[in-house]
Formats: C-alpha cells, sequence, structure tokens
C-alpha cells in the first residue's frame, strides 16, 4: 500500500479578469500524489494545470478545499517539495554555481556545505566543469539542467515539474528526460514522487505510471491512465505506441479539446474556445489525410509524426476538423467524412462555399459576428466588441487567439471581411 505525499481534496480557484468577474479555473479538483509514482498531468493550455501546481508547491492558496502535505495542512511553500519551471528563471548574473547554491543560502546552511552539495547537484545533472559559467554561456538544454539541479540541491521528497521539456528542442528534451529517469530509476535522487505537467503525451507515457487527463472549463481530473510498464521504456515499443494512441483518444474523445464538461453535447457555445488551427493547416492535413497512404483514416501519432507538429498543434487542428463536420475522431484514430473528402477534392471556391456555410452553422462566434453585421445600420463593427465579450469565459490572450481564429475562419468563408489596419469587420461588399 502506497504512501499519500501530497493530497488535494475539492479544491476551488477563480482568478478576477479585467473587468472585475471572477473566473473559475479549479473546481472540485480531487487528486493524491503517493510515495513511489511517476504522475504526468496533460490538459490543453489555459486549463489550470500550472495553477494545481503551484497549489501544491505553496506557491499560491487554494479558495476552498484542502491541500495536504504528509497529512498536514498546507501553508505555504514547503521545504520537501520544489518546483522546474519551464522557463528556466535564473539569475543571469550569478554563476552556475551560484544560480544552484541560492535555495540553500535561503536556507541558511554555511557557505561550505552549500558549495558541496551544489557541486554534487551539478554532477548529478551532467554540468561538471560548468560550474564558473553564467547562463548567457549555455545552451537551452544546459540552462535548464541548472534549473533542475537548483531544485535537486534542495533533495526534495516531491518534484513538480511544469512544462520542464517545453523549450527545448526535441532531441535536447528527451534526452534530459531519459537522464531524469534514470536517476530515479538508480535512486540517485532523494526523489519520492514526481508530477509533470507537459504538452508532449510521449513524455508522458515514457514517464509516468499514471497519466492524468486535465479537462477544462473548469478544470478538474478527467480521465486516468495507468501505466504499468517497467522503466526505462522502448519509445518505440508495440505497448508505448499503443500507449500513445490510447492518451491521444482520450484527449480527443467527448467535447473535452474545447473545452466542455464530459458528457454533454458537443455543441460550441458562443464564448468557448476554439481550436487554434489556421486554414493553412486545417487544409494541409485535410489533403493529407484524404490522400495516400492514409485514404481517410489515420492513427494521430502517425499523423503528428509525418506533419511534425506538436501534439497540441494537432489535436487542434483535429479538433477543427471535427468541429467543421470535416472528421470524426475515434480511439485515437481521425477518420475523413464524405464532407471532407469533398472538400479536399474540390476547387478554391467550391472550398470557399463549404467553408463558410459549416463555420456558420458550427461555430457559434462568427454567426453571431455575421449576426451583429446584418443587424448593424453601417454593416461593420470593431473587433473589440467581440474581444469584450469572450474575456467574460476566457483570459485576454486566449480571447485574442480565439477572436483571430473566428475572424480568419469567417473571412475565409466569405462571411464577413476584416480589415487589419483598423480592425474592422464588415459584411462583404458584394452583398
Ligand atoms: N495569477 C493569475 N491571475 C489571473 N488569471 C490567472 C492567473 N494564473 C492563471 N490564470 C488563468 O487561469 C487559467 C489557467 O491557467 P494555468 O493554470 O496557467 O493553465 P495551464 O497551465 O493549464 O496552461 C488561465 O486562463 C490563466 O489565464
Ligand atoms: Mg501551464
Amino acid at each position: 500500500m502506497s504512501t499519500p505525499i501530497i493530497e488535494i481534496k475539492s479544491v476551488n480557484k477563480s482568478f478576477r479578469s479585467a473587468d472585475g468577474s471572477a473566473r473559475t479555473v479549479l473546481e472540485g479538483v480531487d487528486f493524491t500524489l503517493f510515495e513511489g509514482e511517476i504522475v504526468a498531468l496533460l490538459g490543453q493550455s489555459g486549463s489550470g494545470k500550472s495553477t494545481l501546481l503551484r497549489i501544491m508547491a505553496g506557491l499560491i492558496g487554494a479558495d476552498s478545499g484542502q491541500v495536504a502535505y504528509r497529512g498536514l495542512p498546507l501553508y505555504g511553500p514547503a521545504r520537501g517539495i520544489s518546483m522546474v519551471f519551464q522557463s528556466f528563471a535564473l539569475f543571469p548574473w550569478l554563476t552556475v554555481q551560484k544560480n544552484v547554491e541560492l535555495g540553500l543560502e535561503a536556507q541558511g546552511m554555511a557557505p561550505e556545505e552549500r558549495a558541496r552539495r551544489a557541486e554534487a547537484a551539478i554532477e548529478l545533472i551532467g554540468l561538471s566543469g560548468f560550474e564558473g559559467a553564467l547562463p548567457r554561456e549555455l545552451s537551452g538544454g544546459m540552462r535548464q539542467r541548472v534549473g533542475i539541479a537548483r531544485a535537486l540541491v534542495l533533495e526534495p521528497e516531491v518534484l513538480l515539474m511544469d512544462e520542464a521539456f517545453s523549450a527545448l528542442d526535441v532531441l535536447t528534451g528527451e534526452r534530459l528526460r531519459d537522464d531524469i529517469l534514470e536517476l530515479w530509476e538508480t535512486r540517485q535522487m532523494p526523489t519520492k514522487a514526481i508530477l509533470v505537467v507537459s504538452h508532449n503525451i510521449e513524455d508522458a507515457v515514457m514517464m509516468a505510471d499514471r497519466v492524468l487527463v486535465f479537462g477544462s472549463d473548469p478544470g478538474r481530473v478527467r480521465e486516468e491512465l495507468p501505466i504499468r510498464l517497467s522503466r526505462p521504456r522502448e519509445v518505440e515499443s508495440q505497448e508505448v505506441r499503443s500507449l500513445i494512441d490510447t492518451v491521444y483518444g482520450l484527449m480527443t474523445t467527448g467535447a473535452g479539446r474545447v473545452g466542455r464538461t464530459p458528457g454533454k453535447e458537443t455543441r460550441l457555445q458562443l464564448g468557448d474556445r476554439l481550436p487554434i488551427a489556421d486554414i493553412a493547416r486545417i487544409e494541409g492535413i485535410l489533403e493529407l489525410l484524404a490522400d495516400e497512404p492514409f485514404r481517410g483514416r489515420a492513427d494521430l501519432p502517425k499523423l503528428a509524426e509525418e506533419t511534425e507538429l506538436t501534439d497540441h498543434e494537432l489535436l487542434d487542428v483535429s479538433a477543427a476538423l471535427a468541429l467543421l463536420g470535416f472528421a470524426n475522431l475515434a480511439q485515437g484514430d481521425i477518420v475523413i467524412t464524405p464532407l471532407g473528402e469533398r472538400y479536399a477534392r474540390a476547387g478554391n471556391q467550391e472550398r470557399k462555399a463549404i467553408f463558410g456555410a459549416q463555420v456558420l452553422e458550427h461555430v457559434p462566434l462568427v454567426a453571431y459576428i455575421r449576426h451583429g453585421l446584418a443587424q448593424d445600420p453601417s454593416g461593420d463593427l470593431h473587433e473589440d466588441l467581440f474581444l469584450k465579450l469572450l474575456n467574460f469565459t476566457l483570459d485576454e490572450a486566449e480571447a485574442e487567439r480565439v477572436l483571430s481564429v473566428a475572424i480568419e475562419w469567417g473571412r475565409y468563408g466569405d462571411v464577413f471581411e476584416y480589415n487589419f489596419n483598423t480592425g474592422v469587420i464588415q459584411l462583404p461588399e458584394d452583398e
């Protein structure tokens, strides 16, 4: 029987938006991190993963619910819990050695002991010889190693890694991931549990004993997949490939991808997030899917490989294709619909006509803009109006991304025109 280290019960968290309204980011989140396990947390951006990690690290408080570390309520940063961030957050004017020593200094440790421990952590993470280097003299991968050394030097029981490999190129990220797994397997670090937030499905499957899929609006654990393979795992093995498939499947089922509660109908609502996918990408993937060797059906991981898109990008295009009626998603596969086939074979004018009709029918935001334009005596409206509307349900950056997707889709489908210089949206000239 494993011992719980961190227990989260019924945790809620909201933030205030710019307009003063509250936005619920986490609602009723239950999660326990047990001794001896690595857990991976996946979920679309903005679903509240970082917020949950910051709560677990004691960096911010929950609005309600319980957060316990070793059975005791967590009131602030705890010594046994360290976090590694995506941005390396190193002090540029301090050497590698000094950057790593910082946390120990804050604990009031004597200088000699500090130096000794920092050197050991630097060696552990493979940076020996670079103690005196400044961050700017290091590659991205090496900088992130410093970030990890800075967490490990504190000998944390719990290591929380927030997209720690995301800023690195693929190979560098994989190497670092494998090095951390080796430290874990060989028990060279005292860490008893690791929680990794990742946007890379392969990382999750290669590392974790459990993969959690976070749903959003508000965020909570939506799916859980135990992985009982021993480590190290072979990335090309049948088991790993099929688990990656399964996780893709979990992430594309229901309406979770576009930010809805499971079980509900998949129709979008006005203030919902849209999949972030531009026309070129939507058409590119649809053409690829229609053609050899896929002939209408593709395994998402294979498609990811073929297109070199990140998991998030591919999931977003897939969600866009599903939303627009061009494809269906099932068990980690994407399958073209008859309409999708027709679209892939059509010429430019027919494509625009199909696209426009689909967007009007399935994307309420585009239909709403169109309706607004038709009602307005001048036939034009400023985009800020719609941005304000989206700000009720999405944060500012997300609202901007979603509106720009809606505008691009609507323009392409000749639903409306848009002036990039003035931000004015208007009915098409010829109407
Ligand atoms: N300090 C904050 N103030 C206001 N909103 C925040 C704050 N931190 C996070 N949010 C919002 O909470 C939501 C979830 O953010 P986050 O936890 O960073 O998601 P993820 O890590 O899954 O991408 C986002 O909409 C984000 O803008
Ligand atoms: Mg995050």
